[in-house]
């Protein structure tokens, strides 16, 4: 695992739109995460769409999860959601931005032709993820098997909450959601986690640093050979390691580009 920390989030998104534009550059199939965590890492890629002719359009994405309940034209579905804060800006097909259908009347074929369509297009070559303050990756809560495939989980209480601010009050927060397995998830060739801001500091912590476990969903990823964990001071204040960490950061090459 490598673990790179930056002071802010902005400076945490220039370093992610720089490892994920390799992969635009050579039309991969990218995965894409929604929560505010890699907005300012689409905002930078939008930037560099915009003022550096970074194309997408031999890209194909596929969303991490989906509210099960909300209509993809509610606007705090993700398919929504990932329109507004990145597809819309950026050059790639409509069709070819992937997700879940939360309206799906038979969830368990709808995961099921999810996990295909991933298969279909050769996988996932990048994948990006946020972080809960709970540990979850996509929507897999804790006690999550650290092998699950795609499907129709029940949000814990903690992650209503937190998703509260999204909608106009707790009580329209969808109480369950599709979302790719925590397997399915580490099947992606290279793997990037942002986590920002104090919220995040206690679960950061035990991806990185906690036993490998299903309480912590997330820290699945140390036992994947391409997985980045890309932080700002604030979500890496409570790591035990974090001076050896700053201090094998030389190991990546220095610049605005780097080669995965
Ligand atoms: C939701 C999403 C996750 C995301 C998490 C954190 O639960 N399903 O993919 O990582 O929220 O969101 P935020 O980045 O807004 O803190």
């Amino acid at each position: 695992m490598e673990i790179i920390i930056r002071h802010t989030p902005a400076e945490v998104a220039q370093v992610a739109a720089s490892l994920l534009e390799p992969f635009i550059r050579t039309g991969a199939t990218l995965g894409l995460a929604t929560g505010s965590t890699p907005n300012p890492t689409y905002q930078e890629l939008i930037r560099r769409h915009r003022e550096e002719g970074l194309s997408f359009a031999k890209c194909r994405a596929f969303l991490l999860d989906e509210y099960y309940g909300l209509p993809a034209s509610h606007e705090q579905s993700y398919h929504a959601t990932i329109r507004r804060e990145l597809t819309h800006h950026i050059d790639i097909a409509d069709e070819n931005v992937h997700s879940l259908d939360g309206a799906a009347v038979d969830p368990a074929q709808e995961v099921e032709d999810y996990e295909e369509a991933i298969e279909d297009a050769g996988g996932v070559d990048i994948q990006i993820l946020g972080i809960g303050t709970n540990g979850h990756i996509a929507f897999n809560e804790p006690t999550s098997s650290l092998r699950s495939r795609t499907r129709l989980i029940t949000l814990h209480p903690r992650t209503v909450a937190d998703n509260a601010r999204f909608f106009d009050s707790s009580d329209e927060v969808p109480r369950h959601a599709l979302t790719q397995g925590i397997g399915t998830i580490m099947e992606a060739r290279h793997l990037i986690l942002i986590a920002t801001g104090p919220a995040k500091a206690d679960a950061a912590r035990a991806l990185i640093e906690g036993p490998l476990s299903a309480s912590c969903p997330a820290s699945a990823l140390q036992l994947h050979n391409n997985a980045t964990v890309l932080l700002d001071e604030a979500a890496a204040a409570n790591l035990e390691g974090l001076a050896y960490y700053k201090a094998k950061e030389p190991y990546w090459p220095v610049g605005e580009t780097y080669s995965c």
